[in-house]
């Protein structure tokens, strides 16, 4: 009786569809100011290379931390390359892949020293430099091989030891040699004393050694894979919320347009329900 009622004096106080379409209007505007700031803060942000971040990473400066999981925090290298930072080893991030949770990246500074063209490949700074992850959030994707890269090496090689010869800098006018060799190669000991105390060593996506044609150049540059590990976005995603982090209460969480909510946002339930209401009717009725 009160609903019906209800529903008759709006229907006297504003007999007009314009005047309706006007409080429609106005509702919705309502609507849009009250947007929850933490789904507006985690739209995604591009370093210029068009690669989309988002969660679980974010861009340090440019989004809120709490858009990434901890841990998470991206830079900007001046080409526009997104940038992860790992035990003080900066990775040029070349691709995201967020189906899979995983991504290619490179030793930055090992592939900043590598010129394809000239097979030259210099001593990165700093000068010692190993992949080391960071407890559980990133792992090596397996079935990548370790790559040694050995510098400053003897210009007269032993004859088993030319078949390594992987790069040759003019630096200063003086010629450096690099040897590149495979963990495990026996070869290792022995060519480690014909060379500097330079090493580096780095993971590349080469299964038993065979590079697909590629130069060892190549093959450093085209880096390697990691997985990473963090809630899984897609079904706050699909719900049309952003994925992200509260640090105090250490707490993912799904930023929807009205509010942040625990797995995904609130799903229009009513009106699914009176849709399968209505659909069950035809089907009884026209049955
Ligand atoms: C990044 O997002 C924009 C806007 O949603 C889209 O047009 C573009 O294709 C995306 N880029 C990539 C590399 O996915
Ligand atoms: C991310 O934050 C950590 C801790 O504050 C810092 O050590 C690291 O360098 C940052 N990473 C990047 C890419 O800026
Ligand atoms: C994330 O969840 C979706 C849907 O539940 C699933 O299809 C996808 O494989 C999951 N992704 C990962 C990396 O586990
Ligand atoms: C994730 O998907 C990409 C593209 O399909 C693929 O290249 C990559 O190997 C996958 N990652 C893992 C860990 O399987
Ligand atoms: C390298 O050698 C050339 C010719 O021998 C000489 O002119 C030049 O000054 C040298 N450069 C350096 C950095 O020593
Ligand atoms: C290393 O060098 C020593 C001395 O030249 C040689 O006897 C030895 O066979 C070499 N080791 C390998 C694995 O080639
Ligand atoms: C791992 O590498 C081996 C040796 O090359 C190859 O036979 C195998 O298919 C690879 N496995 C995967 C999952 O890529």
């Amino acid at each position: 009786m009160k609903k019906n009622f209800m529903f008759t004096f709006i229907f006297h106080l504003f007999p007009s569809p314009s005047v309706c379409t006007s409080i429609l209007f106005l509702l919705s505007r309502t609507v849009l100011a009250a947007v929850d700031p933490h789904y507006v803060a985690c739209e995604p942000k591009t370093c210029g290379d068009g690669q989309n971040i988002s969660f679980p990473f974010y861009i340090q400066g440019q989004q809120k931390p709490f858009c990434g999981y901890p841990g998470f925090n991206l830079s900007c290298n001046n080409k526009g390359n997104p940038v992860l930072n790992l035990h003080n080893i900066d990775y040029i991030i070349l691709q995201i892949f967020y189906s899979n949770h995983s991504l290619r990246v490179s030793n930055a500074a090992v592939s900043e020293t590598i010129n394809v063209n000239s097979f030259c490949i210099n001593l990165p700074h700093p000068r010692n430099q190993r992949l080391s992850l960071p407890d559980d959030r990133f792992a090596l994707v397996f079935n990548q091989t370790e790559l040694l890269l050995l510098y400053d090496c003897s210009s007269s090689l032993p004859g088993k030891l030319l078949q390594y010869k992987a790069g040759k800098c003019e630096d200063n006018n003086k010629t450096r040699t690099v040897l590149a060799l495979f963990k495990g190669d026996p070869n290792l000991g022995n060519a480690s004393k014909e060379c500097g105390s330079g090493q580096v060593a780095t993971p590349v996506d080469m299964h038993g050694g065979d590079s697909g044609g590629l130069g060892i150049e190549e093959v450093i540059k085209r880096g390697f894979l990691l997985k990473w590990t963090a809630t899984n976005c897609s079904v706050c995603e699909e719900s049309g919320g952003k994925c992200g982090f509260v640090a105090s209460t250490y707490q993912f969480k799904c930023f929807c347009p009205d509010r942040p909510h625990a797995v995904h946002c609130k799903r229009p339930g009513k009106v699914n329900g009176l849709i399968k209401k209505v659909a069950l009717g035809n089907k009884i009725f026209n049955s």
